[in-house]
């Protein structure tokens, strides 16, 4: 082990601190990397910025945004909740009705998960951005950014996001273990405001990581290796240019979108080309073919580890990642053994269909 008390440590990790605000696109604000997975960046955002009871505006659209509302439930917010159809992302009306009647601006905080990963849905922040100003509600803007940061557009600043969660083991292509948290000044000054007062919090308190981070430390062990290996990330992703990092995801998610369109009976679970994430892709099996019999098959016969369908997601959709270090020919691969696993499980798919119609995307290059 690293020791994360030595004198030279502080180079590591202000220059590590520094560079993910290079990739959340912030120059203000800080960044904060527990040793958590995003969960703890969610519950950290939370008790950092807002009072039990407090009103917030959340919507539910897949997996990973019921569970944020079950947190923020839990931690005892008074959740404004819109539930949305899951194929479809954050409702932008739904967000300025509640907004524009909220006159005395009793709602604190406005909730967007970016990507919803269950589903492969992309929402539009920048467009909630628009609703706060348009609507002239100054509430804090939440955002999950697990599985979008770091691989699609994402911008802290221009986008006037106040919180803003990932985790290592997506975009930043890393194991487990890191939860990173964007906050901007406006967050960091109602954190200031509240100080002592609101929700408990210890090892997610913003004030203990401020107090030792300024120093180049953190208050308790942090991963070491795990740093280390952001470290690298962050200096492939900034060699590479955000820009380019987000036209390769689209580059790459386009091959997998007209794979499945290739393939008869499949379709994706989001709602339209507007919602159809760049980062993963859940696709719908075919009529009477089970996705648990796809993934099942794909990972004993082909041993390929596709995602499994969510919660009402389960046995009808399977899901492709294809965010991270990939490349065409890896994509290819794993188009194959969907393809395979689909036709043993009963799909009446032509051989070679979705990978032919992927590698056509891919020849023409970027
Ligand atoms: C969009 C989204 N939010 C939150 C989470 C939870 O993050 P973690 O599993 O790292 O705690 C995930 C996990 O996949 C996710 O995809």
């Amino acid at each position: 082990m690293e020791d994360m008390r030595a004198p030279d440590f502080p180079e590591l990790v202000n220059g590590l601190l520094e560079d993910v605000k290079k990739v959340y696109r912030m120059s203000s604000g800080r960044v904060f990397v527990f040793p958590s997975s995003g969960t703890g960046a969610w519950e950290s955002a939370i008790t950092n910025t807002l009072d039990r009871g407090d009103r917030v505006l959340m919507s539910r659209f897949g997996q990973f945004s019921l569970l944020w509302v079950d947190m923020a439930q839990r931690m005892g917010l008074e959740v404004e909740l819109c539930e949305v159809d899951w194929g479809k992302g954050v409702p932008l009306e739904a967000y300025r009705a509640a907004l524009a009647a909220d006159k005395d601006h009793s709602i604190k905080a406005v909730f967007a998960t970016q990507n919803e990963t269950a589903t492969g849905v992309t929402s539009d922040i920048e467009g909630v951005r628009r609703v706060l100003d348009e609507t002239g509600h100054p509430a804090l803007l939440f955002v999950d950014g697990v599985s979008s940061i770091a691989s699609i557009p994402f911008e802290m600043e221009k986008w006037g996001v106040d919180l803003a969660v990932s985790g290592s083991q997506k975009g930043f292509m890393l194991p487990a273990g890191l939860g990173i948290l964007g906050v901007s000044d406006k967050a960091l000054e109602v954190n200031r405001r509240r100080n002592k007062a609101g929700m408990e919090r210890c090892y997610f308190s913003f004030e203990d990581m401020i107090a030792l981070n300024d120093t180049g430390y953190f208050p308790y062990t942090p991963a070491t290796q795990l740093l280390r290996g952001l470290r690298a990330a962050l200096d492939m992703l900034l060699a590479e240019g955000m820009e380019q990092v987000w036209a390769r995801h689209a580059y790459h998610a386009e091959g997998v979108r007209r794979a499945v369109a290739a393939w008869d009976g499949c379709e994706l679970v989001a709602a339209g080309p507007e919602w159809a994430s760049d980062t993963v892709s859940a696709i719908y099996t075919p009529e009477g073919v089970d996705a648990r019999d796809v993934i099942a098959g794909a990972y004993k016969k082909y041993q390929t580890s596709l995602g499994t369908g969510l919660n009402k997601l389960a046995g009808r959709a399977f899901r492709i990642g294809h965010l991270g270090s990939l490349n065409p020919v890896m994509l290819c691969g794993a188009l194959s053994a969907a393809e395979m696993a689909l036709i043993d499980a009963g799909a009446k798919i032509t051989p070679g269909a979705g990978v032919a119609a992927a590698q056509d995307h891919y020849r023409t290059g970027r």
